[in-house]
């Protein structure tokens, strides 16, 4: 809902990318994967967040951090500056053990952040907590050897973008603010949306001695291997798009063929460009299929409330004047979502200077993929199945190297979640809103006493950590509540802990 965010609808722009490049002759459509992210990337429809009164309360550092820390060659010991920002405003003190709330950056720059996660700053009082925010590697200020574009380019440097690298940062980040504050017992909860979400619960697990425990809004920790269904995430799409409008979803569902048909005339993309405005002549249906389509998943997925975007589409497509056409229509639920503009830019979810969009596209074809496809016939969309082999060869002659669609679950886990969990894990949160689609991968399950999925049905892609709002619904002030309180029963314990243990010592 921030300007320009999207952790995790990012992922999904990679393969737009691969579309461009390898789909164009090909009939059939392979659409982008959606975008992660706490915030949404387009703000048509939802007013910006301000935070004048709290930005003069953070402050900004930069850590010089290792370049590589599995590695003892002289190269691995390179640094580059990461920045973290800190804010100590409703901190009660080192001597009182009181926690540090920590935001685990994404595949975005740090500054949104701020701003647009509300779960620390609107729970700091009650904690009286440090609040601190780091910025993940190659994104933002924290690029190694100074330009993104210079480091996302040379194959060695963007060897060490990884989230082992990434998490290991954090850790290293965390040791040394605790040290700076002399805050040895103050125990750190760790909070990440989307992509930083899964970094939040893969922390947990890998770093227990720097975290205490993790909430892991909106991660999508089962979207690898073929631990989800692929066709999970658009089936969440379609149900949206069904239960809030039969029609809308009805003539969605009839469109697809509408363009093709168009298409086909002798001048039909001359008319297709007429009929969507676009900002270019159009050169193929993909683009503008693949533009339709990222409207609809990033209006399920940022479905929050006050402004409900995805009510804002169909308003747009069932409001359009009676006798108004197919392709009419829909073109009434685009200036809907997006607003009246004089063109509209098939590239808008596609940029490729966009950072999120270059440092995401190299995630998702080295680790992060996510074989998110189009179904048969269970979705509004025209049939398009995750293609791996397909894949992996634009991966391949993008970067070089092949991707490793197992080593996250060969990493982290992930198969039999709840059998290796159980006993070995605690001191999570997985929240997730039903309505969001990458909840199609999140974990919807209690694991254990702490290892807990705290759920809303209407809820959309991590609602739980943008700011509180007056307008917000009770399930969503429900959910909050408990994720303070089930955090608040893990300091009580680890206190208790701290007095038993240290007395000992
Ligand atoms: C914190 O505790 C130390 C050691 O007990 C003491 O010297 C210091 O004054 C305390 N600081 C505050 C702010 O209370
Ligand atoms: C890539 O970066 C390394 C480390 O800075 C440097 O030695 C190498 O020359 C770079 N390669 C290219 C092709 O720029
Ligand atoms: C959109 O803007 C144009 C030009 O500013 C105006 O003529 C048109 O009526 C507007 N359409 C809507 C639906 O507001
Ligand atoms: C569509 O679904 C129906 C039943 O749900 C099935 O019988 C039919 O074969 C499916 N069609 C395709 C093209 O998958
Ligand atoms: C899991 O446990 C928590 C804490 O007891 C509870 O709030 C939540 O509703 C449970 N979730 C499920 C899916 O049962
Ligand atoms: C979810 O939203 C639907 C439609 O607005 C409503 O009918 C339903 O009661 C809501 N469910 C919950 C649990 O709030």
């Amino acid at each position: 809902m921030n300007k320009a965010m999207g952790f995790l609808r990012h992922s999904f722009h990679q393969l737009l990318l691969f579309s461009l490049i390898s789909f164009s002759c090909v009939s059939g459509t392979q659409f982008s994967i959606p975008r992660l992210g706490a915030l949404r990337r387009t703000t048509r429809t939802e007013p910006k967040i301000t935070s004048t009164s709290v930005s003069k309360d953070f402050k900004t550092f930069f850590y010089s951090q290792t370049l590589d820390h599995f590695n003892y060659r002289p190269e691995s010991y390179t640094t580059f500056p990461q920045r973290y920002v800190v804010n100590s405003k409703y901190w009660s003190g080192a001597n009182s053990s009181a926690p540090i709330l920590v935001f685990f950056g994404a595949e975005e720059a740090l500054d949104n952040d701020l701003s647009g996660i509300g779960f620390l700053t609107d729970n700091a009082p009650r904690f009286k907590a440090l609040l601190v925010y780091i910025e993940h590697r190659f994104y933002g200020k924290s690029i190694p050897f100074g330009s993104r574009e210079a480091a996302l380019r040379n194959a060695s440097i963007r060897g060490y973008f990884t989230s082992a690298q990434a998490i290991a940062d954090y850790a290293a980040i965390l040791l040394h603010i605790k040290k700076a504050f002399s805050s040895k017992n103050s125990p750190v909860i760790v909070i990440g949306g989307s992509y930083g979400g899964m970094l939040a619960a893969w922390f947990r697990l890998k770093y227990p001695h720097v975290a205490l425990g993790a909430l892991a809004s909106s991660a999508p920790i089962l979207y690898f291997d073929d631990l989800a269904p692929q066709v999970g995430y658009y089936a969440i799409v379609t149900k949206d798009f069904k239960e809030t409008s039969e029609g809308c979803y009805e003539t969605i569902r009839e469109s697809w063929d509408e363009i093709d048909k168009v298409a086909s005339k002798s001048n039909g993309l001359s008319i297709l460009s007429m009929k969507f405005k676009t900002c270019k002549k159009l050169k193929r249906t993909f683009d503008l299929k693949d533009y339709l389509d990222s409207i609809y998943s990033e209006a399920a997925q940022y479905d929050h409330p006050p402004t409900y975007p995805l009510s804002i589409v169909c308003g747009g497509i069932d409001g359009a004047p009676k006798g108004t056409d197919i392709l009419g229509r829909i073109f009434a639920g685009v200036v809907a979502y997006m607003g009246n503009k004089s063109c509209y830019d098939m590239n808008e979810y596609n940029h490729p200077t966009d950072e999120t969009y270059m440092g995401w596209r190299w995630q998702t074809c080295s680790e992060m993929v996510m074989p998110i496809g189009h179904g048969n016939n269970d979705s509004m969309f025209p049939p398009a199945p995750f293609n791996l082999n397909k894949f992996i060869r634009k991966c391949k002659s993008l970067f070089g190297v092949q991707p490793q669609p197992h080593w996250v679950t060969t990493y982290y886990g992930g198969h039999d979640l709840k059998l290796i969990l159980h006993r070995f894990a605690s001191n999570i949160i997985f929240s997730n809103g039903l309505r969001d689609p990458y909840s199609s991968g999140g974990v919807l399950e209690n694991i254990s006493g702490s290892v807990v999925a705290v759920y809303t049905i209407n809820g959309s892609h991590c609602l739980d950590i943008l700011p509180e709002k007056k307008s917000d619904p009770q399930w969503l002030v429900k959910q909050r509540k408990t994720e303070v309180q089930i955090i608040e029963g893990w300091l009580a314990k680890y206190y208790t802990d701290l007095l038993e243990f240290r007395d000992r010592t």
